[in-house]
């Protein structure tokens, strides 16, 4: 799902350049089995973050096939640290199928269960938090992994336009969008980050804590 006008998403695609074949392939599996990913240009837009920080300590709630996990594990270098969160076993064990072919099983600790339980089970603090679990979660999701990053680390989110149904009366919100508007405002009032809501795709949230 992307919010760009008709035919630029296309245009903006047909510029990315050669990426992982390991990736390549995910991507067509996930259009085939209907898998919600990020898709290339976040990918890329995450791997950019990643490098800039730099980021070495890395945890992303939601991970589905491991899509964004391998962009995350392929920009934090052999000293990165990737911690891979899902519900499903099954998508557990195809990930990490994908993550010996693309050699980064090394960088890759691969968790299953509740993506919140898994991060306060595991210790220390991180550089950057990737959310993408079920939408009605960010709100407990911001609450607690804002403490569990390190000051001037990066909380990212994807989904935050929600297929432009931001746009309509609050009035007509289901469940999933008024826990996504909240969850965008909370990012917005919030003093303790600074946050830049980007509209590629179907919206990434990005927040720099401050304090
Ligand atoms: C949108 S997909 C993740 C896609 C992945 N980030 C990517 O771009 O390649 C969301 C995944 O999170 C999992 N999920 C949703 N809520 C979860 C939760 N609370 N704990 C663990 N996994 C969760 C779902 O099973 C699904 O596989």
């Amino acid at each position: 799902m992307s919010l760009c006008l008709p035919g630029l998403d296309d245009y903006l695609l047909s510029m990315l350049p050669e990426r992982n074949p390991v990736l390549r392939k995910m991507e067509a599996v996930a259009r085939e089995r209907r898998i919600p990913i990020v898709g290339p240009a976040v990918g890329r837009l995450l791997a950019q973050y990643v490098r800039l920080m730099p980021a070495r300590r890395i945890f992303e709630l939601g991970s589905a096939i491991g899509y964004s996990t391998l962009w995350l594990a392929e920009a934090a270098g052999p000293e990165g640290r990737v911690f891979f969160t899902d519900g499903s076993e099954e998508n557990a064990r195809i990930a990490s199928a994908y993550f010996a072919e693309a050699g980064l099983s090394g960088r890759i600790t691969v968790l299953t269960g509740d993506a919140l339980t898994l991060l306060d089970q595991t210790p220390g603090e991180f550089d950057l938090i990737f959310n993408d679990v079920d939408k009605e979660g960010y709100p407990a999701v911001f609450e607690r992994a804002l403490p569990r990053l390190r000051p001037g680390g990066l909380f990212i989110s994807d989904n935050v336009l929600w297929r432009g149904r931001l746009r309509l009366p609050e009035s007509e919100d289901d469940a999933e969008t008024a826990a996504i508007r909240a969850f965008n405002a909370a990012l917005y009032a919030s003093p303790d980050v600074e946050t830049v809501l980007l509209p590629l795709r179907d919206g990434v949230a990005v927040a720099r804590k401050i304090r």
